[in-house]
């Protein structure tokens, strides 16, 4: 599901936006944090002499991962239309006892104000507010985090009257093998970063800045290509080889805005601008999958694995045609082809954005990988997205059998904050 590729399918191309930032340019910035930050920039704490040659040399890039940048401020929070990240992590933490909703605003505000310097294209000048020095050297590296609040969250917070009806429990289905202690929570953190020390350094703050407000409840690691990877922009691989994203939304379609973000006048009005996120561990059965020759892998997503060209024919964006039969009269996309039964078309135009991270835990006790998707779809209303296409998939899909859904959770991911807000200061001053 995650794109490492951007432009070819319309996706925001936030990581290719942003110019390299020069050495030197980060020098001239950080001089305003101090001697010891801007020699840490160069030589990873040099001593003066070290600093001054690098000075005189030729301003040498940071290298276009570091440097790429995408802004935590806006109308919309970031990490839900840019291209998934090279590393991910989703965390969901719960209030502890007694931590009500003043507790929670001044979580969310720390938490924000932390994501707004984490996020900086000037970030490596300015290490100094969160010090442990693990990601000193590096730039942004497409850092984004985002924050969404679960059902539970309401209750503990007295704001009942402002919970969302699209936050409904979402309905059991009947293939569900869902492990409760990594299910749901108050809130959630998505954090995506190209560079996996970022990443880490990223989660490690969130949690210092939570304690004594809220505690982890489940974490899930997870992974993409890493950009230039590949000789050209692609659409990601999954674990079991397949090209996977190709036919999400793109911001370009004319319908992008109101399938994907809840509308400025929507209902909750503190919502305007957010969108709802599905989030499931979809473990992947790959010794199973592995043993069936690639033309059945095919037929059962119903696009060539090697391009992720659609079986009816052309390359791999070009539109599906699920009404093509072959010269025996036989479907070119099978009856229970993934692509047919997951297809807007055949789920009354229910469509979500999908973009995930590949997770491997090691060898899970019955000998066979830990591995697969943490997929986290994205939505105006999951009742018109994620719920009616899982309904279908959930037994109708061939790829069901090589599936099992471990976790599951719901949560509202309200709009960005705009200058000197923080995250969800509509709900929680409202
Ligand atoms: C590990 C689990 C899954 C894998 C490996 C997987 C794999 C794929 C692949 C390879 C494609 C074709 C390329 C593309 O258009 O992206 C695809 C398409 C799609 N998948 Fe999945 N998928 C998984 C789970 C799900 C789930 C749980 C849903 C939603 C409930 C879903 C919804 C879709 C949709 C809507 C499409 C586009 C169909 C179209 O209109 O062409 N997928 N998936």
């Amino acid at each position: 599901m995650g794109r490492d590729g951007v432009g070819k399918d319309g996706a925001v191309p936030a990581r290719q936006e942003s110019a390299p930032i020069s050495r030197r340019r980060l020098l001239g910035t950080a001089g305003a944090a101090g001697a010891a930050g801007a020699a840490g920039l160069i030589a990873g704490g040099a001593a003066g002499a070290g600093v001054a040659a690098a000075v005189d040399a030729e301003p040498t890039a940071l290298a276009t991962v570091g440097s790429a940048h995408i802004p935590f401020e806006g109308a919309r929070q970031a990490g839900i239309v840019q291209p998934a990240q090279a590393r991910g992590h989703l965390v969901a933490f719960d209030l502890v006892a007694g931590a009500d909703r003043k507790a929670a605003a001044g979580l969310m505000r720390r938490w924000s104000d932390a994501v707004r310097t984490m996020t900086a294209a000037d970030r490596p000048a300015a290490p100094a507010a969160y010090d442990d020095q693990v990601a000193y050297d590096a730039g942004p590296s497409s850092l984004t985090v985002t924050f969404g609040f679960g059902r539970s969250f309401f209750g503990r917070t007295g704001l009942g009257a402002a919970l969302p009806e699209a936050l409904a429990p979402l309905p059991d289905f009947p293939g569900d093998r869902l492990d409760a202690g990594r299910s749901n929570g108050d809130l959630w953190v998505q954090v995506g970063a190209d560079d996996a020390l970022v990443a880490f350094h990223a989660l490690r703050v969130l949690q210092k800045v939570a304690r004594d407000t809220a505690s982890l409840r489940w974490q899930m690691s997870g992974f993409n290509r890493t950009p230039g990877a590949t000789p050209h922009p692609m659409t990601g691989r999954n674990l079991m080889g397949q090209i996977d994203g190709t036919n999400n939304p793109k911001p370009a379609d004319p319908d992008f805005e109101r399938r994907i973000f809840v509308p400025a006048k929507g209902s909750p009005e503190w919502m305007a601008g957010g969108s709802y996120a599905v989030v499931r561990r979809i473990r992947m059965l790959l010794d199973d999958w592995d043993h069936l020759p690639v033309a059945r892998q095919e037929k059962v997503i119903g696009r060539r694995k090697s391009d992720g060209a659609p079986l009816s024919g052309g390359t791999e964006f070009t539109p599906v045609d699920l009404g093509k039969v072959h010269a025996d009269g036989s479907l070119a996309i099978a009856g229970d082809a993934h692509i047919r039964v997951a297809a807007a078309a055949s789920n009354e135009g229910a469509a979500m954005l999908r973009r995930a991270f590949s997770y491997h835990d090691g060898i899970g006790a019955d000998g066979t990988p830990d591995a697969g998707l943490l997929f986290v779809a994205w939505q105006a209303d999951p009742l018109k997205g994620f719920v009616p296409v899982q309904r279908k998939l959930d037994g109708g899909d061939g790829l069901s059998r090589f599936l099992r859904h471990e976790s599951s959770g719901l949560f509202a991911v309200p709009g960005g904050a705009g200058k000197g807000e923080y995250v969800g200061q509509r709900l929680l001053e409202g």
